[in-house]
């Protein structure tokens, strides 16, 4: 039987050639992220995960941080390698940042001493579904989108410039815009080797 759910998950690729333009509007973008976001699961229910969606002229101060931390870093010769990938994540449409409200984590491990040396890894594992069900929603509306980790080297300044609380700890960051160029060939194991059945 068809499935638009799996022929979605097939779609959804690593782009990372994007321009600003969008075939969402922002309010269908924003309604959705927040169905998502919603809706995602999480260990307990915890629903620690936050997302902030850069826009307009946020998304470019956000690649200016990263820009601008990164220079500070990165040996001056290769440093035009680094400013053009930087450049190609601002092309594109706009940014999702991914982070984890730590205190909830906390109480959930004081709440619940027997699991409590699980409860960072399982909110990770939740923060990556919710980072999954965006990227491929995306994916679905005909949009691009990457994963990057800049974090933890740029989360004080993406706190201070976006007002954001202190305790938020960043996940990821999710540039997308409408695709310019399309990934290339993926390879994939054989696939006995991943899914065992036994019936
Ligand atoms: C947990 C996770 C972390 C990743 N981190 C990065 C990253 O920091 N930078 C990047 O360019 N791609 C990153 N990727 C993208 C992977 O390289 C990519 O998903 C993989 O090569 C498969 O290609 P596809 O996304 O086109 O299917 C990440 C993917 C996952 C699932």
């Amino acid at each position: 039987m068809q499935s638009n759910f799996i022929d979605a998950i097939k779609l959804r690729r690593t782009i990372y050639h994007l321009n600003n333009q969008s075939t969402i509007s922002d309010q269908q973008l924003i309604d959705q992220i927040q169905a998502i976001t919603q809706t995602v699961p999480s260990p307990f229910n915890i629903q620690s995960g936050r997302v902030v969606i850069l826009l307009g002229g946020n998304h470019h101060t956000f690649w200016n941080i990263v820009l601008e931390t990164l220079r500070k870093i990165v040996p001056e010769a290769s440093f035009p390698q680094t400013e053009a990938k930087i450049q190609s994540f601002e092309a594109g449409y706009g940014t999702i940042l991914f982070f984890d409200n730590t205190p909830s984590v906390e109480d959930l491990k004081a709440k619940f001493p027997l699991y409590k040396q699980h409860f960072d890894s399982w909110a990770d594992h939740a923060n990556g579904m919710l980072q999954f069900a965006i990227w491929t929603y995306l994916a679905e509306q005909n949009m691009g989108a990457s994963l990057q980790h800049y974090n933890p080297l740029i989360d004080d300044e993406v706190k201070k410039t976006f007002n954001l609380p202190l305790e938020w700890r960043l996940v990821a960051q999710m540039p997308f815009g409408s695709i310019t160029k399309p990934a290339g060939e993926k390879s994939f194991l054989p696939i006995e080797e991943r899914v065992r059945v036994y019936k």
